[in-house]
């Protein structure tokens, strides 16, 4: 099919208006938490720019929503000695606390986050973009994910209570805290990523630092007063700014125990390689995916399209789980691309407190359009087609969703992650094709794989399974429910994220354990009876 007129026209453009919204005024932004302090930060600035636009005499404006902080390196080590002190060599309040307190620290968190879920929500909005449900969701999902993990560590400890008894040994095995670590978010979830791995990390014992993302920095300000109530000095440690000027210098002074990165595979390559001994610095890393879906011959289109709208289009495809190469057997192509146009022609784009509204401007209004435009040219170039009206066409940081039809395996788009509201649609034979795809891809997080016929999808499960680390049947792939492992082979993770995986991943099993002798008898009953440990203990959890 030929691309047909651009859709978008300055009639269009009149959509983009302020529909009288006032734009926050933010007067946080050089505040920042180090050493259970919150900080007046008085040197470099820069002014965050909303990622939203609005149509203004005739041509466009771009409201500026405050000035954020943008830290030295020698306030980043500040961070790292702050948390340090709070470690103290494992010996700090804080890590060598009983978890039961930590839990109830935990639990007075909570209650303080909710009270800024409007101002979070709002700057969210006007920060990345993100529709207003969406946004809603993602601070109501963070609040579950830390309520899930307060449960889970619940249950861990309960388990943990008991002594163990083996060939004439009897033990306590406890999850104990690795050291100070750093926690970086990405900016497509910058609360929910951020918070997904500096609260396990917390709630474990160790002090973090968490690096803000370079979009969704505002947002967690209004959180920093509630961090410095609710745990002691150091042990969370707020901070933003360039990373390659104030993250190198912490990493390569060898003093960080564990690094969580959430982002680009690029940069998580460089992080870890900065540490003088890559092998003490533990990771958990969530990275780039380029995500198939494969449409069998008996997939129900119903089911089919909606999911890959979600798929690939929620958030403007800037998911890590997104939906980034659609495989359609030839049989039902015609079909698909119909009905995928006619989909994605019938989302509204708008503001995104608009209501209804599915596509809005992409979060990075620096360098994304000029990335995605070249994908595009690049595929068309090579002989592919746009499919739906108007596909692709720009207005500053909107992009109009592009159905790209017929995409050539030597083209970035068939390769690279788009992190984009583009679709690239080839069409397949035989699940061997796409198989090809998913075993030769850098990339290894999910598939999703429509069609209902057991004995074609039975074997497809049996050859995927050991290439990505999901398979989501008849449905888009996601990260959630959150209690369930969230990971990826290749260059698409290392270690687990999920409810009590991340429990695990930032702490490591220790135990206390002796020979079965009167004494010893005596000495673990005396140290139960007076409660002078908060390692060995029996206490239930409640
Ligand atoms: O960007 C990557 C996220 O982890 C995706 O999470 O599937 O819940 O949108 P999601």
């Amino acid at each position: 099919m030929a691309a047909t007129t651009p859709a978008l026209s300055q009639t269009d453009l009149q959509t983009w208006q302020s529909d009288g919204r006032p734009i926050p005024e933010v007067k946080d932004g050089l505040k920042y938490l180090v050493g259970g302090e919150i900080k007046e930060w008085g040197g470099t600035t820069q002014d965050i720019e909303s990622c939203l636009f609005f149509a203004w005499n005739g041509g466009t404006v771009r409201p500026t929503l405050g000035p954020g902080a943008m830290l030295d390196p020698n306030e980043s080590m500040a961070a790292l000695a702050a948390a340090e002190k709070a470690w103290d060599e494992g010996r700090g309040e804080w890590p060598t606390m009983s978890t039961d307190q930590r839990i109830r620290a935990m639990e007075k968190f909570i209650e303080r986050m909710v009270t800024v879920r409007d101002v979070v929500v709002e700057r969210m909005m006007w920060e990345i973009g993100k529709t207003l449900k969406d946004s809603q969701n993602e601070f109501d999902r963070t609040v579950k994910y830390i309520e899930d993990t307060l449960k889970a560590l619940k249950d861990m400890e309960r388990d943990a209570a008991r002594f163990s008894v083996e060939t004439g040994f009897f033990a306590q095995i406890r999850r104990s805290p690795m050291g100070p670590t750093l926690c970086m978010g990405p900016y497509n979830y910058p609360l929910n990523e951020t918070f997904a791995t500096l609260i396990p990390a917390v709630v474990m014992g160790n002090p973090v630092i968490s690096k803000l993302p370079r979009y969704g920095q505002l947002l967690n300000i209004p959180l920093l007063e509630a961090f410095a109530e609710c745990f002691p000095p150091g042990v969370v440690n707020i901070i933003s700014g360039r990373g390659n000027e104030i993250i190198t210098p912490m990493i390569q002074s060898g003093r960080l125990s564990m690094l969580a990165f959430i982002g680009a595979s690029k940069t998580a390559d460089v992080l870890k390689s900065a540490h003088p001994h890559p092998h003490r610095f533990r990771s958990v890393l969530s990275l780039d995916a380029k995500n198939p879906a494969m449409i069998l011959e008996d997939a129900d289109m119903d089911v089919v399209i909606p999911q890959i709208i979600a798929g690939a289009l929620g958030f403007n495809g800037q998911r890590c789980t997104a939906l980034k190469m659609m495989f359609v057997h030839k049989s039902r192509e015609q079909e698909f691309l119909t009905r995928l146009s006619e989909a994605v022609t019938a989302l509204k784009a708008g503001h995104p407190w608009t209501p209804g509204v599915r596509v809005t401007p992409v979060a990075d209004h620096r360098g994304a359009m000029k990335f995605l435009g070249g994908l595009i040219d690049e595929a068309v170039e090579m002989g592919s087609t746009i499919v739906n009206p108007g596909g692709g066409e720009r207005v500053e940081n909107y992009m109009h969703p592009a159905v790209v039809h017929n995409v050539s395996p030597k083209s970035q788009l068939y390769q690279v992650e788009q992190f984009g509201p583009v679709l690239p649609v080839n069409s397949f034979e035989k699940p061997e094709e796409v198989m090809k795809y998913i075993v030769e891809s850098p990339f290894g997080q999910q598939v999703s794989v429509f069609g209902y016929d057991p004995k074609v999808i039975g074997p497809v499960i049996d050859v995927l399974v050991n290439q990505v680390s999901r398979i989501n049947l008849n449905t888009q792939c996601q990260r959630g429910p959150d209690t369930f492992p969230f990971t990826g082979r290749k260059a698409s993770a290392e270690g687990t994220l999920s409810v009590t995986d991340a429990l695990k991943r930032f702490s490591l099993r220790s135990l206390v354990a002796t020979d079965y002798d009167e004494r010893n008898r005596d000495l673990v009953n005396g140290i139960l009876s007076a409660r002078s440990s908060n390692f060995l203990r029996t206490d239930f959890i409640f």
